[in-house]
């Protein structure tokens, strides 16, 4: 655990703007279970205060462990740590930062999110090695990480913008190809999990049909969105036979680590948190 106050550890999430964030939530809910008098504060940082917010936390003056980092300083702040690790530089983005030894050390957690919640939901989701992504934006990084972690051998992004699939397919480099959207049945053919990346069908907005039935026999649907828990493509691909997985608990597996590196214990994702967050 980072240097601090033992008696009330505290850590925060920092972003612009920062009231719709989840996280406090799930980390006042996790100090509450443990019995911990820490705290976890939003605070609102805007780009012109990241420096002055990141001394203040390297001298010790705001006495905090650390804490998440969301829009629009996830880039930002990587030039400003003393330590990434090699998980947040592919995927080019922060979102935990600790400080340990009085250096401000940090990861990104979101790749982590997205295994932990498919390896509780559905285990073996990473049996079959072919994969279609679908979107190149920030999320689809963080998973692209996470299957090439899990060996996966065929990564086929599609994206509206072909560009921006291309940029990661050279990224992420061997197996990794990149695809409009007209050769999305194309490129299913075969793949054992479908993950949509993008923010169709969030809030319920309708979904142009996808037609799943090229994908393996057995093959994962999984969404980045939770809102709703079910969303549109869940549903498509539900109705087309397949298992689905929802994307609730990448969000509150990704917030695991952090809590540990603050607050020294490991936090369970448990139905009542689901209920609470949801
Ligand atoms: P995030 O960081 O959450 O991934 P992002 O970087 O804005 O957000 O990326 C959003 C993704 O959703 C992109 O892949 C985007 O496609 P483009 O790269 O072509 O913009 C995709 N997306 C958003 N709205 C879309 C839509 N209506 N149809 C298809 N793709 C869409």
């Amino acid at each position: 655990m980072a240097d601090q106050n033992p008696l009330h550890p505290r850590a925060f999430v920092i972003g612009d703007p920062i009231s719709h964030s989840r996280s406090p939530l799930i980390h006042r809910h996790w100090l509450e279970t443990a019995g911990i008098k820490g705290s976890y504060d939003p605070v609102h940082i805007r780009e012109s205060d990241l420096k002055r917010f990141v001394a203040a936390l390297k001298d010790g003056t705001s006495s905090y462990a650390g804490g998440n980092v969301t829009l629009p300083h996830k880039q930002a702040i990587a030039d400003l740590v003393d330590n990434i690790d090699e998980t947040a530089k592919q995927i080019g983005a922060v979102n935990t930062v600790w400080l340990e030894a009085g250096r401000l050390c940090a990861t990104n957690t979101d790749s982590h999110g997205f295994s932990a919640n498919l390896d509780e939901l559905e285990p073996g989701w990473d049996r079959g090695k072919t994969a279609v992504v679908f979107g190149a934006g920030g999320a689809s990084r963080a998973i692209l990480h996470a299957l090439k972690a899990r060996g996966f051998t065929s990564i086929r992004i599609v994206n509206r913008t072909l560009a921006r699939a291309q940029e990661l397919s050279d990224r992420f480099g061997g197996g990794v190809s990149a695809h409009s959207i007209d050769e999305l049945d194309d490129v299913s053919s075969g793949a054992n999990l479908f993950v949509n990346t993008t923010s169709l069908g969030m809030g319920g907005t309708p979904v142009p049909d996808i037609d799943f039935s090229r994908l393996a026999t057995g093959a994962l649907v999984t969404d980045i969105v939770y809102v709703p828990l079910v969303t549109p493509i869940m549903a498509m691909a539900a109705s087309q036979g397949l298992a689905t997985v929802d994307g609730l608990g990448m969000l509150l597996h990704q917030a695991a680590p952090g809590f540990e590196k603050w607050f020294g214990r490991t936090p369970a994702v448990t139905k009542s948190l689901r209920d609470l967050v949801i």
